[in-house]
């Protein structure tokens, strides 16, 4: 172990769930009106649609597997029932195909926000920091799965890299369980801090905004037309 691997897999994620906290926190105070997705459907919308769809849906995907795979321990999973060949299944391919498909869609917002001139003027440096590091993110992350897990040698990262992240939120890291990952593992559970650092000062923010209140109330108030013709 050397002092890289404390620095990544210690100081790196410490430091940046504080940025990550405190920056919402910073940004909620300061910008409440600018907490929004920037969205930019209204100068394009077809590329959108799919891009917009794939990512999402794809990204939603891998989240999931991301809880079934990395924040619940192995033994949890076989008590519930799963086996470590269906856990292997479930990963290799519904795995694969979020990956190839939040793939898909970033490609396409990604050339989407190049080819038109009217998005590509509105995109910030903060934007394109979050494209590259989400690039980087989900090409890793499905390169991992699909030539790794699915259809390569293998790697059982549930007994390294899924200890140490648990590790992190019991104040208990366990670097040296990193330090001996394969480098897309290394390189895809890096990534990540950087974009949570990021996350509060770009439009990720939106993610937080889901309108949940709509779901406990099913109905939808409507100001009657004659109210304001008569005032
Ligand atoms: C520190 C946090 C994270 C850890 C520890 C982590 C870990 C992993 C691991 C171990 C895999 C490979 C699974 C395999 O080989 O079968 C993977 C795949 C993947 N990751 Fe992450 N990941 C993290 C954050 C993220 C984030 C923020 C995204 C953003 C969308 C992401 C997107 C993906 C995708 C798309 C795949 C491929 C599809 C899948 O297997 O679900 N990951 N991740």
């Amino acid at each position: 172990m050397t002092i890289w691997d404390t620095f990544l897999w210690v100081v790196l994620p410490y430091a940046a769930l504080v940025l990550f906290l405190g920056g919402h926190v910073w940004r909620y105070r300061r910008d409440k009106f600018g907490w929004t997705s920037r969205s930019t459907q209204i100068l394009e919308s077809r590329w959108l649609a799919w891009g917009s769809n794939l990512f999402h849906y794809g990204a939603l995907g891998a989240i999931a597997g991301h809880v079934i795979g990395i924040l619940i321990p192995n033994w949890l999973t076989s008590a519930i029932g799963i086996s470590e060949f269906a856990y292997h299944f479930i990963s290799a391919i519904p795995g694969s195909i979020a990956g190839l498909v939040c793939t898909a869609g970033l490609i396409i917002l990604i050339a989407r926000r190049s080819a038109f001139s009217r998005i590509r003027r509105l995109t910030t440096a903060i934007d394109i920091a979050v494209y590259v590091l989400l690039a980087a993110l989900v090409g890793l992350g499905t390169y991992a799965t699909v030539f790794v897990n699915a259809f390569g040698a293998g790697y059982d990262y549930r007994s390294t890299v899924a200890i140490w992240f648990r590790g992190l939120f019991w104040l208990h890291p366990q670097p040296q369980l990193m330090a001996t990952a394969p480098l897309v593992y290394q390189l895809h559970t890096a990534i990540p801090w950087a974009l949570y650092a990021l996350w509060p000062f770009s439009r990720l923010v939106h993610v937080w905004s889901l309108p949940l209140q709509y779901l406990g109330r099913p109905y939808v108030l409507y100001r009657s037309r004659l109210a304001v013709a008569r005032r």
